[in-house]
C-alpha cells in the first residue's frame, strides 16, 4: 500500500518511456516487502534531476542516457571505479549525501566470463558512457581491446585510456575480433531497423553481445545468429546492474529470476 511513509526511487533519462527498470524493481520491491516505488521521469537537464531528487528526497535513482557523464558534475562523492570510468549510473541518497556508483562494469563482464576473455581480441562498438563502463571492465580482465566510434576523438580518447586500439567507424569492416560488444543506442527501439556492426564482417567464431534490450534481438544479433555466431542479449546485463543498484539502495540481494521472467513477460 502507498502510504505517507512510501519512499521513493526513479530512473531519469531522455528518452526513458523503453525503460524496464521500473517493472523489474517495482516487482522486487513488491517481493522485498519494501514500502517503495520506482519511478521514471524524462528530464532535459541533469542539473535539475539531481536538485529534484535532492528537494524531493528521493532515496536513489538510475541514471540512463545521455547523463552518465553530466550527472557526476552534481553530485557529493563518487565512487573510485565509477570515477575511472568517468560514468554513473545509479544515485544514492545517503541522509542528503549524494553517492555516484556505476554498476554497469561489473554487469557488462559477467555474462562474458564463462567464455573466457583474458588474451581475447574484444571491440567496442561506440565510445559514451555505456562504453567506458564495458571497456574498464573489459581491460581488467587483460583483453586486448579494439575500440570503434563514429566520433573518431571520442573513440581515440577511450582507446588511449585502456591501452587499446581505436579503428575509425569507416573500417569497421575490416575489424578482426573474438567478441564484439555493441554499446550504442543503434538498434534500440525507435532505430531498431539499423545496425551498429556490418553483418560481413561476423563470422562463427565470434561472441556477439549487445548492450541493447528494446528489441531482445537487435540488428546485430540476428544477423549474429545467422552466422552462427554465439550471442548475448541485453538482458543479462540490464539484470546484474539493477540487481547491484537495488542491493546499494536496499541492502538486500533481489530475486534476479523474477526479474528476468518478468522481462521476458513483459518484452
Ligand atoms: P551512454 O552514456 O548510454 O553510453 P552516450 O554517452 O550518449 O550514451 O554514448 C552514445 C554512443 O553511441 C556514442 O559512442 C555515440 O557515438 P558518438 O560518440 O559519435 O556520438 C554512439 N551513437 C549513438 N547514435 C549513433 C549513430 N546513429 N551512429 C553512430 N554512433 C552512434
Amino acid at each position: 500500500m502507498i502510504d505517507a511513509d512510501t519512499r521513493v526511487f526513479c530512473v531519469f533519462g531522455n528518452p526513458v518511456r523503453h525503460s524496464k527498470g521500473p517493472i523489474i524493481h517495482n516487482a522486487a520491491l513488491k517481493k522485498q516487502g519494501i514500502n517503495a516505488v520506482y519511478l521514471a521521469f524524462e528530464v532535459q537537464d541533469a542539473a535539475q534531476a539531481v536538485q529534484a531528487v535532492r528537494t524531493l528526497d528521493i532515496r536513489g535513482a538510475s541514471v540512463t542516457i545521455p547523463f552518465k557523464e553530466s550527472v557526476m558534475a552534481h553530485i557529493d562523492w563518487i565512487d573510485p571505479t565509477a570515477r575511472a570510468i568517468g560514468a554513473v549510473n545509479t544515485l544514492v541518497n545517503d541522509d542528503g549525501v549524494l553517492k555516484g556508483y556505476n554498476t554497469d562494469c561489473l554487469a557488462a563482464v559477467a555474462p562474458l566470463i564463462p567464455f573466457g576473455i583474458a588474451g581475447k581480441t574484444v571491440c567496442i562498438v561506440g565510445a559514451g558512457g555505456a562504453a567506458r563502463a564495458v571497456a574498464y571492465g573489459i581491460a581488467a580482465h587483460k583483453a586486448n581491446i579494439i575500440i570503434t566510434n563514429r566520433t573518431e576523438q571520442k573513440g581515440l580518447s577511450l582507446a588511449q585510456a585502456v591501452h587499446g586500439l581505436f579503428i575509425p567507424a569507416r573500417e569497421m569492416e575490416s575489424i578482426k575480433a573474438d567478441v564484439l560488444i555493441n554499446t550504442t543506442s543503434i538498434g534500440m527501439t525507435p532505430k531498431e531497423d539499423q545496425i551498429s556492426f556490418p553483418a560481413g564482417a561476423l563470422t562463427s567464431d565470434m561472441v556477439v553481445m549487445d548492450v541493447v534490450y528494446t528489441p531482445l534481438k537487435t540488428r546485430l544479433l540476428e544477423a549474429a545468429e545467422q552466422k552462427r555466431c554465439t550471442t548475448i542479449d541485453g538482458l543479462s546485463m540490464f539484470i546484474a546492474q539493477a540487481a547491484a543498484q537495488f542491493e546499494l539502495w536496499t541492502g538486500v540481494t533481489p530475486d534476479t529470476d523474477l526479474m528476468r521472467s518478468i522481462l521476458s513477460s513483459n518484452m
